[in-house]
């Protein structure tokens, strides 16, 4: 048997500022599935990710929300558990980027890239707001294209004729953030020196070695590398100014790592912490012969994965290692529909558990469709109900349902001492060598299928030798024994290979046969003469009835259009683009909604109510509790904190929950697209709206 590997895997670190959404989870999912894949193969691994919690757009959104990024960065944190948990996630620790052990690894890794002498200052012009008082990101930048003179346009690109340029090309340009008018103004940044010969020779072989990407990413890098694609390889601007949430650069006031430098060190931070909390030695296992270093990430970060990531490591020297394999997976779409980043799309996972469907259906589903590729994997509803129905149900767990009561009810639970056909059960655990191959190198739809295959032919070998016809003759009994004990080590073999995507139902398996945890190995034995418990369901049918919910149509999620909304906000019918508006009125009449903005001080689930939130608002002079329809778009410690607008003279109504006071504002047609209202920066609970 071969040793032991020893592995540290990672998956991209979420930013700190939104809940997980699906894209999310079917990353973890596929990493999940191989880590444990390979500790069912006996392997040493560790599995940790973090929260990416530097950066603009979380110091903006906490500024926003009137509260520090560290208390957003808590608040997102805190609600990470129920997601991981529900999808049977096993990390071994999550960390966060803003943590003690990852300022003090960066800063290391910087100061020793600059002994290397790859680091550099030079002056930088960039727009800067007269107003906020920072540089701004091209993205805060907006103004009249250059060349087809459209108006609010980004810094970078016009969305109407297509044009790039830079942001001092816009006419008559705009901070997004102040409305002020950027004026440009210079500041020493720092630089990592990408383009050292040193760095282009080191990069063009890790790309070169087989085994660290995918053909195809690989070819990508290349390019990236040689510098024939868009984006030439240039040096790598790794400072901003203050003000800016991020770890001080040693030596440097006032300036701090761009995010994109400390996120990928937090892969580090977040092992180095998990290895103090387990007694290990971080440093030791890194440098250990063999150590393997496996980062999980989507296709938009492969520029940073391939080129700046595997440099920084390099150039930083030991105790650091370059990465192993940088493994990428496309996105998930939904019924065909891209995810938008922050906000995913289609499919919130927490209504998903909400709603009692079975996480290990949404792990079989994934696997099945994820291949070694880049390519995008599409969740369609249909198919989904069509694939966990047919291949958990209908074939795998009908193995054994129908052959278990047999064992039970003629032979005291008691497997026979010899299999009926071992040559079948050879091929079986033969083919476990090339599934754990499909498994290893990622092509888990591929391993699905091969199991599949197996199910179909152990499904067969039960029609073929009908033990329930057997039953029927008392001097067949012992056939039947050996038939039944045959087709449920068929089926015990195919749970082995299940295992890494369904860790749950396969424990159950392990009951059911009183067996140890299983591991790979396992398959080379048959279970003979040993005891079965009593056989109890092991997976149940999806509903389609509950995809529908899941997909918050109308008629089951969003509130009815022209009766009171189901609770006071204003999220109503969903609306559609050609909805007329509402009758005129004049100023007056608006005059009479007293509008105010009000902070979240509790969110919380209402029991009995799988719409609503109840929220307690504090508008300035005292709190007061609104129950809100928004459910179904934000999990409660999403929300806690923020400023919204609430109309505070609404007649109270009394609902079966309390009285709601108030309501919240927000937009869109309902389900996941529900967008509550924010003020921007400065604004204060009680502030009147106007
Ligand atoms: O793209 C993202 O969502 C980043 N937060 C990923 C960071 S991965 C790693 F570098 F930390
Ligand atoms: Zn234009």
């Amino acid at each position: 048997m071969p040793a032991p590997r020893r592995l540290f895997v990672t998956t991209a670190l979420p930013y700190a500022n939104a809940p997980l959404h699906i894209g999310h989870i079917m990353e973890y999912i596929q990493a999940d599935v191989w880590v444990r894949f390979q500790r069912l193969k006996g392997s040493e691994v560790h599995f940790v990710c973090a929260d990416d919690a530097h950066g603009a757009p979380i110091m903006l959104k906490a500024e926003g929300e009137g509260i520090t990024p560290q208390a957003l960065v808590a608040r997102i944190a805190a609600g990470r558990p129920q997601y991981l948990k529900g999808f049977h996630i096993s990390f071994d620790y999550w960390h966060s980027t803003d943590s003690p052990e990852n300022v003090e690894l960066s800063q290391d890794i910087y100061l020793r890239l600059k002994a290397a002498g790859l680091i550099y200052s030079k002056p930088v012009e960039q727009f800067y707001d007269p107003v906020k008082n920072m540089f701004l990101a091209d993205r805060y930048i907006k103004g009249e294209c250059p060349k087809c003179h459209a108006k609010d346009q980004y810094g970078d690109a016009c969305e109407v004729c297509g044009t790039v340029y830079a942001p001092t090309d816009l006419v008559n340009p705009y901070s997004s953030l102040s409305g002020a008018e950027p004026v440009l103004r210079t500041s020493d940044h720092y630089f990592f020196k990408l383009s050292d010969p040193r760095c282009a020779d080191f990069l063009k072989s890790w790309i070169d070695e087989p085994g660290h990407l995918q053909a195809q990413v690989a070819n990508k890098a290349r390019e990236w590398l040689e510098g024939k694609a868009d984006r030439p390889l240039g040096d790598w601007d790794i400072s901003r100014d203050a003000p800016y949430f991020g770890i001080p650069i040693p030596d440097a006031p006032g300036k701090f790592f761009y995010v994109w430098l400390d996120a990928p060190v937090g892969y580090l931070a977040s092992f180095r912490k998990y290895c103090e909390l387990k007694g290990m030695d971080f440093e030791a296992f890194l440098n250990a012969p063999g150590t393997e270093q496996v980062h999980f990430i989507g296709k938009d970060i492969i520029y940073f994965h391939t080129l700046f990531w595997p440099a920084m490591l390099k150039f930083a020297g030991t105790p650091y290692k370059v990465p192993d394999n940088v493994h990428v997976h496309g996105f998930l779409t939904v019924s065909g529909e891209k995810m938008s980043k922050s906000r995913g799309t289609g499919i919130s996972p927490l209504k998903y558990l909400e709603l009692g469907m079975n996480p290990e259906w949404l792990r079989y589903y994934i696997a099945a469709k994820l291949n070694a590729g880049v390519e995008d994997l599409d969740f369609n509803p249909d198919d989904f109900v069509a694939r966990v129905n047919s291949d958990l149900v209908g074939k795998l767990v009908n193995i054994a349902s129908r052959s278990a009561g047999f064992i039970s009810r003629h032979f005291g639970g008691q497997l026979a001492a010899t299999l009926q056909d071992p040559a079948l059960q050879s091929d079986f655990a033969t083919a476990g060598k090339h599934i754990a191959d499909l498994y290893e190198t990622r092509d888990f739809a591929a391993a699905i299928r091969e199991i599949m295959a197996l199910a179909d032919r152990a499904n067969r070998y039960v029609d073929d030798n009908k033990p329930w016809l057997l039953a029927k003759d008392p001097a067949r009994l012992a056939d039947v024994q050996a038939v039944c004990t045959q087709s449920l080590n068929l089926f015990r073999l195919l749970a082995i290979y299940l295992q890494p995507v369904l860790p749950v139902m396969v424990a159950q398996v392990e009951t059911f046969f009183q067996a140890k945890p299983f591991a790979w190995s396992d398959a080379a034995h048959p279970l003979l003469g040993t005891r079965i418990n009593e056989y109890a369901p092991l997976a149940t049918r999806v509903d389609p009835k509950v995809m529908d919910v899941l997909f918050g149509l109308p008629a089951e999620v969003a509130p009815p259009a022209p009766a009171p909304p189901a609770a006071p906000v204003a999220v109503a019918a969903p609306v559609k683009p050609a909805e007329p508006g509402a009758a005129e009125i004049t100023v007056e009449e608006f005059a009479k909604i007293d509008l105010r903005i009000a902070r979240i001080a509790k969110a919380a689930t209402v029991e009995g109510a799988d719409k609503l939130l109840q929220l307690t608002l504090d508008l300035g002079n005292g709190e007061r509790t609104v129950f809100a329809g928004i459910r179904s778009a934000y999990a409660p410690e999403a929300l806690v904190g923020r400023l919204t607008v609430v109309v505070a003279n609404l007649k109270p109504r009394k609902m079966r929950f309390g009285t709601s006071e108030g309501m919240v504002l927000a937009a869109g047609p309902g389900g996941q697209d529900i967008f509550l209202l924010s003020p921007d920066t400065g604004a204060q609970p009680g502030m009147k709206v106007k």
